[in-house]
């Protein structure tokens, strides 16, 4: 984990207020699917803290660093405005990140919205497994990478909350009509914090592990400030843990909701 400079190679808008910014290094780094990178502002004084975004793709022999955001307030509106060849500062690779081991053949990947974005790097991490995907959008113009999801996966399906791509709902909605057939061997999922506590509760009737990245705002990024805090239950007794520095991502029976 070091602070870096990257050069921006590539920043394009996707869809609507979704942007895909390909960052150079000339120190790169190995990355875990999962993992996060705490992005300093460029030109932006005002705004101390770092924003925390997924590495969604990285290649130490290239040197690049890929991330997906949303623009959603002043940090990442000044992100969406940088052009090729204007440097930033980041510090990565953050966090625990996603890990599959020799049981875990069959993986179902569920995301929602920009949860999408740290999923994506699970492939090139663990290339051998079949994957079957869920991704859940508001509605068909915010659908976003659907074709990369596509490549790797053998099956995606996409449902969107006004059914205007077929399906109807929430990601949940269709991981209970579909999940039986599947039989994922684990279940890796980042979306909204709403969506945990009904997946938890459906989840609680089958013995499938099911791992979440959660997002909390975050200050020092590094476990230092515990500004992250999370709840989590281990053996019966409630305690707290830092969503940057212990997770983001957890197993998805302790997380307590
Ligand atoms: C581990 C981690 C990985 C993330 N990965 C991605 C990603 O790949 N792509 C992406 O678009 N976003 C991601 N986020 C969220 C991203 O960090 C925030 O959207 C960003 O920091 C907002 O900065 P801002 O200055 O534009 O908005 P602000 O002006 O700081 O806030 C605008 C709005 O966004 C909300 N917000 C800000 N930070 C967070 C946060 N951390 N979690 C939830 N809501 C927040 C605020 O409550 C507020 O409503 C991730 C967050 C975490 C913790
Ligand atoms: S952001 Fe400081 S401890 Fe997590």
């Amino acid at each position: 984990m070091t602070e870096t400079d990257f050069t921006v190679i590539e920043n394009i808008k996707l869809c609507g207020d979704v942007f895909k910014m390909i960052l150079k290094t000339e120190n790169p780094q190995d990355v875990i699917c999962g993992q996060f990178i705490n992005i300093s502002i460029p030109c932006r004084n005002d705004l101390i803290l770092k924003r925390p975004f997924a590495v969604m793709d990285s290649d130490k022999g290239k040197k690049t660093v890929t991330i997906c955001y949303k623009v959603v307030g002043k940090g990442t509106d000044s992100l969406s405005r940088l052009k090729g060849g204007e440097v930033l500062s980041g510090v990565y690779p953050l966090g625990n990140g996603f890990k599959l081991d020799g049981s875990h053949k069959t993986v179902l990947l569920l995301g929602g919205g920009i949860g999408i974005f740290p999923l994506f790097s699970v492939f090139k991490c663990y290339p051998d497994k079949k994957y079957h995907t869920i991704l859940g959008f508001k509605n068909k113009e915010s659908v976003v990478l659907s074709g990369d999801f596509e490549q790797f996966s053998k099956e995606l399906l996409i449902c969107t909350d006004d059914g205007s791509m077929g399906a109807k709902g929430f990601i949940t909605d269709s991981l209970k009509r579909n999940i039986d057939r599947i039989k994922p061997d684990i279940i890796l999922c980042c979306g909204p914090s709403q969506m945990y506590k009904p997946l938890k509760d459906f989840m609680s009737g089958y013995d499938i592990p099911v791992y979440v990245s959660l997002e909390e705002r975050m200050a020092c990024g590094i476990g230092a400030c515990l500004v992250c805090n999370c709840a989590v239950t281990e053996n019966g007794k409630q305690h707290y843990k830092r969503v940057c520095k212990d997770g983001p991502v957890f197993n998805l029976k302790e997380v307590a909701l």
